[in-house]
């Protein structure tokens, strides 16, 4: 959801090589792929904090849906298969936001849009459902991994934010649940949200948040989040 978008992180330059180098390479087989995603999200959104946190929230349910895959047991090509519906149903999810950000509007024309150019119905569900007032129901193991992620997505970048280093790198799990605790810490992102995704998700939170940190960690220099190198000298 738009909430989790740390307001403080504005930064109104797009970053650069915004493209993870992991999601490079796109698995050919799925009906539209990653790239064509990211230019897609890219047409709609000039928010540079709106394209981090798709990207944000791209890498971790990337990173659920490897381990589903691995869990499963898929050949390679299946499971290369669901990793890509994965991690473009994260980049998407917040796509039409931007121009559209009512709830009468998102995440509805996005859909629309989505099912114009015929991308996957499991991608477009997931979105629908993330929305929680649209009351779609989350079924799927994608579905519940999108919802899961989103909002912690945003909570985890707040959470880098803060640090001197403004590093992901330097958040760790007990620290993100004591933020947790704290209401006037990143007031945007709901915090039931965050809890319910991880039952739904059938997670315990604890090993949810050190997943998602995890896999954001990962990829810091994408999410622009690898820190300065140094903290950040603070005023006298
Ligand atoms: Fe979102």
């Amino acid at each position: 959801m738009p909430d989790t978008v740390p307001k403080s992180s504005m930064d109104e330059k797009t970053p650069e090589a915004a493209t993870p180098q992991a999601v490079q390479g796109a698995a050919p087989r799925v009906a539209k792929d990653r790239a064509t995603a990211w230019n897609l999200l890219n047409e709609h959104t000039q928010s540079a904090s709106l394209l981090k946190h798709a990207l944000a929230v791209e890498v971790c349910v990337r990173a659920y849906g490897e381990k589903h895959a691995a869990e499963l047991g898929l050949p390679p090509a299946e499971a290369r298969e669901m990793v890509e519906m994965y991690a473009i149903t994260g980049l998407l999810h917040d796509f039409d936001y931007e121009k559209h950000p009512s709830p009468e509007e998102h995440p509805w024309v996005g859909n629309q849009i989505l099912t114009e150019q015929g991308w996957a119905e499991e991608i477009r569900h997931a979105i629908l459902g993330h929305a929680e007032y649209t009351r779609t129901p989350r079924v799927s193991h994608l579905d519940r991994t999108l919802f899961a992620c989103d909002e912690l997505a945003g909570f985890l970048t707040a959470n880098a934010l803060v640090k001197p280093t403004k590093s992901i790198l330097d958040v760790n799990a007990a620290s993100v649940r004591k933020k947790m605790k704290d209401k006037a810490f990143a007031r945007g992102v709901n915090r039931d949200d965050i809890i319910t995704g991880a039952v739904e998700l059938g997670v315990d939170l604890d090993q949810h948040i050190a997943f998602c940190l995890a896999a954001m960690q990962k990829h810091a220099d994408v999410l622009g989040l690898a820190g300065t190198g140094a903290a950040v000298e603070q005023p006298g």
